[in-house]
Formats: C-alpha cells, sequence, structure tokens
C-alpha cells in the first residue's frame, strides 16, 4: 500500500471527504509551488472546511422550505423606483436579526415582495441564522390541524426555532377566528425573540377584515410592529412588465395597485386603540 492509498483510507475514515476527493490535486499544486509546510496545511484544512460549510449551508436552505432561491443582486432596483433602496440595504445588514425585530412587505402582486423575503432569508442563512419560509395561509391550516390532534405546543416549535421566520402572503385569504388566534399566538411567542418576515397585500387598514375581528388585529399589530420595519413597495408588476415585453398584454394601466399602504407608525392606531400605547 503507498502512502496515497493508505492518506485516502484515513481521510475517508476520518470522514475528511473534502480533502480525500481533492488530495491528489492537493498535492501537485504543492509539489509545484512549494509552499510553507504551514501554508500547505492550511490548504488541507481550508478545503475540508469550506467543502463543511457548503454543506452545512445547503442542508439550512434546504431547511428552510424556500420556494426558490433569488438574491438581491437578482433584483432590480430601478425597476421598482418606489422602494428606499437604502431601507433595503439597512435590512440587507441583518441587524433586524439580531434585534428580533420584524420586517413587513407591503404591496400589491407581483412587485417583490417575496423575492425581497426570500433574499433575506438566503443572507441571513449565509450568516448562520435558521430560517423557515411558509404561506400565511399553510401556517394557519398547519396549526390549526395540530389543534385538532392535540400537539400544538409541539408543531408550534417549528415556527418558533428559526431565528427568521417568513410568513408569505398574509391577507389573501381572510382567517377565521381560530386561525386569528393561532396567529396571534404565534407573534406573541416570537415577540423579541425572533424575526418575523411577513408580506402582504393588504395595508395595515385593512388588517381587521383579514382577521374578522378588528381587535385581534389590533393585538397582532401591536406586538408586530413593535420592533419592525415596513417596506412600502407601489410599484407595477414585474409579471405583466415580462408579459408585456412578451407582447401579451398592451395596457401598462392593466393593472393598478388594490390599495395604497399606510405607514407602520399609524398602523396600530388606525384600528383603535392599540394595548402597548394604554400603558
Ligand atoms: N424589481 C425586480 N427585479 C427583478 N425581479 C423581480 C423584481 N420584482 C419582482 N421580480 C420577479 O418577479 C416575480 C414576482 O415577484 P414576487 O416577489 O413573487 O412578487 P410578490 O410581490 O407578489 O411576492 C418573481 O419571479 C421575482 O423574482
Ligand atoms: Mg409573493
Amino acid at each position: 500500500m503507498t502512502a496515497i492509498d493508505e492518506l485516502h483510507e484515513r481521510l475517508e475514515g476520518l470522514g475528511l471527504t473534502a480533502v480525500d476527493a481533492r488530495l491528489e490535486a492537493l498535492l501537485e499544486g504543492a509539489a509545484k509551488a512549494e509552499p510553507a509546510y504551514a501554508d500547505f496545511l492550511l490548504d488541507v484544512v481550508g478545503a475540508e472546511a469550506d467543502a463543511r460549510r457548503q454543506r452545512y449551508l445547503k442542508t439550512r436552505l434546504q431547511l428552510a422550505h424556500l420556494p426558490y432561491v433569488k438574491t438581491f443582486e437578482q433584483f432590480d432596483f430601478d425597476f421598482q423606483p418606489s422602494l428606499d433602496e437604502r431601507q433595503i440595504q439597512e435590512l440587507r445588514t441583518l441587524r433586524f436579526v439580531h434585534e428580533a425585530s420584524n420586517v413587513i412587505f407591503l404591496g400589491p402582486p407581483g412587485v417583490g415582495k417575496t423575492h425581497l423575503s426570500v433574499a433575506l432569508a438566503e443572507a441571513a442563512i449565509q450568516a448562520g441564522f435558521g430560517a423557515y419560509f411558509i404561506t400565511a395561509h399553510d401556517l394557519i391550516a398547519d396549526l390549526s390541524k395540530a389543534i385538532r390532534e392535540g400537539r400544538l405546543q409541539r408543531r408550534m416549535r417549528i415556527y418558533l426555532a428559526p431565528k427568521v421566520l417568513i410568513v408569505d402572503e398574509m391577507g389573501y385569504l381572510p382567517l377565521d377566528e381560530l386561525g386569528a388566534t393561532i396567529f396571534f399566538q404565534l407573534v406573541s411567542a416570537r415577540y423579541e425573540r425572533g424575526s418575523i418576515i411577513l408580506t402582504s397585500n393588504k395595508s395595515y387598514a385593512d388588517w381587521g377584515s383579514i382577521f374578522s375581528d378588528p381587535i385581534i388585529a389590533t393585538a397582532i399589530l401591536d406586538r408586530l410592529l413593535h420592533h419592525s420595519t415596513t417596506v412600502n413597495i407601489r410599484g407595477e408588476s414585474f409579471r405583466l412588465k415580462e408579459r408585456r415585453r412578451a407582447g401579451l398584454l398592451s395596457r401598462p394601466e392593466e393593472q393598478r395597485e388594490e390599495r395604497p399602504a399606510v405607514d407602520a407608525a399609524d398602523a396600530a392606531g388606525s384600528l383603535g386603540k392599540s394595548k402597548r400605547s394604554r400603558r
């Protein structure tokens, strides 16, 4: 058995698969460049460490259940002039994750709410945080089922554990009383512990109709918005632009913003008295 054969065997035994796979290349490179011993060792250890990090990130990404992977680099800010790019750059620092504060993207369909949420989640995962993506509808359906089966607390952990929880498409469908209560419980449990990134096509003033109860809507908004950034996107749908470019649509006014979203600061108040403001 040659030294190389034995090395392969040992590396495999130790689970150092990246070095195992690149052993010949690493040795050849070293023979050519004649690095210092320490530098060579650094290359070897670095190869394994990089591969581990990539595997770890891949697993984290899979666990996050993102509908697609999109990044900030793929986002065309020129197309969406209503968007404050500095606000997005600030979010990209992930300070909101460290502070367990929330991010709410409001706007009509197709303006990039999910894209930006996914990009933030991807950045958070790259930085070593856990993330989980779910639509509001699936979240409520899952937790309602858990209640019926008497295992709400256990199931709730899935949505409490990740540092970043993305709840997509809040407001497309109204929630019944049980759904509203469940969502309130989730928001309360994550409050000041982990970030929620939420997207909605409804302005805060319309949240009373999502939850079919203005009192619970106020209580939810109160906690959700206490530490939060609201990103209002008022613009044209990117999907429509692409279809129009393909000649499938003619009129630019084909799709209008459903209703302008209001500022976070006015939001809780616009639904009646905020709990916190009474303190
Ligand atoms: N400004 C943009 N630049 C690049 N792609 C965009 C932009 N806005 C939206 N998109 C793309 O258009 C599609 C719809 O965007 P999405 O984020 O799903 O919209 P919504 O606001 O309905 O969640 C996605 O494929 C997304 O990547
Ligand atoms: Mg979306």
